[in-house]
């Protein structure tokens, strides 16, 4: 199979997490006889500095022209300052549009060798495999009108929150697909006692799961659901919810199972899939290679599994992570205690190696 990407590293640490999902796909597509076609573009502030512009033309453009895109990361101290549309952020926030990427899955799994990396006690982590689905492209983040206004000393600042029923019903069908494949029980999160999107939110939900019977649907506040996450964390199946919840919901996640960065993410439904780590920039980290390389390598398993269902091969690379887990490698983010820390290159290294070993296996069996 041809497989034709588009790279957006972006920055802070996401060019160094890239660099390891690129190799670790290249070793698949090697084992497997596929052919990788990569075009690398600019995003965020690498794009703002080189072009001044979040997202250039040609980096839509390539994304647009290729079967998925896999993203490092977008944010940079460097632009705080900056208008809102001049900064880093609104060049992911574009793509997302222009893509038409309004589901997010980002599943939180615990690795049965990072246990003691969860801050929670053994027994309350273990098994843990949770599935967030989170609307990407309405609410806080994109609802109009925006602004701040006034005199100096009395500015107003206003954000709206908005969502109409066809995008809750079209995120809420995501949903319940991904429970009919999974343990059958999708947990809705919403502000109902408060907000009038989140009533909207929640009638549209209970009509959607009307079509699937077999799933149990739940409905909790999200500052109830927060509590709940570290309390019973084995409890959630798929949690679906809307944007800015989401966003918050899957940093808390990421920190249950040990780090933030090993989650992974796609936003799919669009035109071209997106597929990008949850964690971010950390410009505090960047440059260093010590950034944990695990968050991009499973989104790039995400993206063999969801744009060319190459399941097989998603596994692959499932496998060796969890294998190079089982194996002792850490990053500093993962380390507790006295364990030894790895470079971001010689996780992702590792990773490759563990591919091929598994591979070589296959063949002599
Ligand atoms: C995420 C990030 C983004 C978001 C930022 C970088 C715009 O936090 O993907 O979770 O808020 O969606
Ligand atoms: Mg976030």
């Amino acid at each position: 199979m041809l497989l034709r990407l588009t790279i957006l590293p972006g920055d802070g640490i996401g060019a160094e997490v890239t660099e390891q999902a690129v190799l670790v796909l290249q070793a698949v597509a090697d084992v497997f006889g596929h052919q990788l076609e990569l075009q690398q573009k600019l995003i965020g502030g690498a794009a703002l500095a080189a072009a001044n512009d979040p997202l250039p033309a040609d980096t839509i453009q390539a994304c647009l022209s290729s079967s998925a895109v896999l993203l490092g990361a977008v944010g940079s101290p460097a632009f705080d300052h900056y208008p809102r549309q001049q900064r880093p952020e609104a060049g992911l926030l574009r793509l997302r549009r222009e893509l038409g990427a309004y589901a997010n899955l980002r599943p939180a799994v615990c690795f049965p060798s990072l246990i003691t990396s969860s801050p929670l006690r053994a027994e309350l982590i273990r098994g843990t495999d949770i599935m967030i689905v989170r609307e990407l492209l309405g609410g806080l983040y994109f609802g109009e009108p925006r602004s701040i206004s006034g005199e100096a000393g009395a500015r107003v600042a206003i954000n709206t929150m908005t969502y109409d029923e066809p995008s809750v019903e079209r995120i809420a069908r995501v949903a319940f697909d991904l429970g009919m494949k999974r343990r059958r029980r999708v947990l809705s999160v919403d502000k109902a006692n408060v907000l009038e999107c989140s009533r909207l939110w929640r009638e549209v939900v209970t009509r959607c799961s009307k079509d699937y019977p077999v799933v149990q649907l739940s409905h909790m506040y999200v500052d109830s659901a927060a509590m709940s996450l570290v309390q019973h964390p084995r409890d959630f199946d798929v949690v679906l919810t809307e944007n800015m919840f989401g966003d918050i919901l899957s940093d808390q996640a990421g920190g249950v199972v040990g780090s933030l960065g090993l989650l992974a993410s796609a936003s799919i439904g669009g035109k071209v899939w997106l597929y990008e780590p949850v964690h971010g920039s950390a410009p505090d980290i960047a440059g260093k290679g010590i950034a944990n390389p695990l968050g991009a390598i499973l989104s790039a398993a995400m993206l063999l599994r969801h744009s060319f269902q190459l399941e097989n091969e998603a596994a692959c690379i499932e496998n060796a992570v969890n294998e190079t887990l089982n194996q002792g490698f850490r990053t500093a983010d993962l380390a507790r205690g006295t364990d030894k820390t790895v470079s971001t290159s010689a996780m992702g290294h590792q990773v490759v190696e563990t591919v091929k070993k598994a591979a070589l296996k296959e063949r002599l069996a």
